[in-house]
């Protein structure tokens, strides 16, 4: 039996009524008999970002998703940039290609992403006016996430809100929705999105927050103002994700981020850990030192989330050093590839494939 469908079965038995299993993978299958204790605390569910077009003609690629996961996202897909070529269209080949294969090999899906600064087509920089702004981003959310009601559980609402260098006067990042919308534009999209599908897992995604820097803890200190912002007003959310894209080069502040884990649950907010890989460049050249130390970079980051509270799933930033997005703006300065993720380029497991199953596996 594939691991993948080990941990579906140890966590869909027997937990249909517990709210335990939602809080795993929302609207996971229920089924017969009954996962331990044990399994249930450790069976977090393992997925990874996916290039749908790469499913359909590399077999080794399908076979390691197939074998590994048991949620996707997709790289792409649902960015702007791909579903909206024009204001009047709405292309929905990759998303439709990628819910098809989840369901097809029962995997859950993530929805990445509706509002953000990045990945958006020329023709949104044409939106001139809050009332313009507001109809185009409601109608995006509504023909979005009403298409796959009841099939994508979760969704990333918004994406990079928070400004790279945040202060209390300027938190939030430019974007077309900030400065045409200010920061209601976090509201208004929650909003519609839990007006369309009321059981959708609602999520604020972030990075930069997991290092000892100035940044990431000021980062961390507005994301933290924005939720409880949120919160206070009722505003629909029901979770964080925390990126993960972490720089191999920089301890992690495991105080600090175990903190803001703390704080975030004690908003009653769960935790995902949604796009993780290490950021190599800085690294030295031997593949096993930088692997080694990615490995350790990526535990201490999941052991000071998990000693606070279990992220409702662990998904990395792709599969296989063959595709990745890092050498997009972290490049060696030796000219050898990068290697941030669980498999290297032949699909052969590295050691933070091993960490990754220390905290995904059920136990035998
Ligand atoms: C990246 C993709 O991996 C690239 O293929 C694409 O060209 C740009 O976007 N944080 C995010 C992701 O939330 O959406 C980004 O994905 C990587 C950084």
């Amino acid at each position: 039996m594939r691991r993948r469908e080990f941990v579906v079965g140890a966590l869909g038995a027997g937990l249909a009524a517990s709210n335990v299993l939602d809080s795993i993978i929302p609207g996971a299958p229920a089924a017969g008999g009954t996962a331990s204790a044990s399994q249930l605390r450790t069976a977090i569910p393992f997925g990874a970002a996916v290039r749908v077009d790469y499913l359909a003609d590399q077999f080794d690629y399908k076979t390691a998703i197939l074998e590994h996961c048991q949620m996707v996202v997709g790289e792409g897909g649902l960015k702007w940039i791909d579903l909206r070529p024009t204001r009047d269209d709405f292309v929905f080949d990759q998303p439709d290609r990628l819910i098809a294969f989840a369901e097809a090999n029962g995997m859950k899906m993530r929805g990445h992403t509706l509002a953000w600064y990045g990945a958006m087509p020329d023709w949104t920089q044409q939106i001139a006016s809050e009332a313009e702004a507001e109809g185009e981003l409601v109608r995006h959310i509504e023909m979005v996430v009403g298409r796959y009601k009841g099939r994508i559980p979760s969704w990333d609402v918004i994406n990079e809100a928070i400004a790279d260098h945040p202060t209390p006067d300027s938190p939030y990042r430019e974007s077309i929705w900030q400065q045409r919308l200010g920061k209601r534009f976090v509201e208004l999209s929650l909003r519609t999105a839990a007006a369309v599908d009321p059981d959708v897992q609602l999520v604020i995604n972030d990075y930069a927050i997991e290092n000892p820097t100035g940044q990431c803890r000021a980062k961390r200190e507005a994301l933290l103002n924005m939720l409880r912002d949120l919160k206070d007003r009722d505003v629909p959310l029901h979770a964080v994700g925390i990126q993960g894209h972490l720089l191999g080069d920089q301890e992690i502040d495991k105080d600090g981020l175990s903190r803001f884990v703390e704080a975030v649950a004690a908003m009653d907010l769960e935790v995902l850990v949604t796009e993780l890989d290490v950021i190599d460049n800085k690294l030295p050249a031997s593949t096993y030192d930088r692997d080694q130390i990615a490995a350790a970079t990526a535990n201490d980051f999941l052991r000071a989330i998990c000693d606070v509270k279990r992220p409702g799933a662990i998904l990395t930033w792709g599969i296989t050093d063959r595709y990745t997005w890092v050498p997009m703006w972290f490049t060696r300065d030796d000219g050898k590839p990068n290697r941030p993720l669980p498999l290297d380029v032949n699909y052969r497991p590295k050691a933070l494939m091993q960490v990754i199953e220390e905290y995904t596996r059920v136990p035998a």
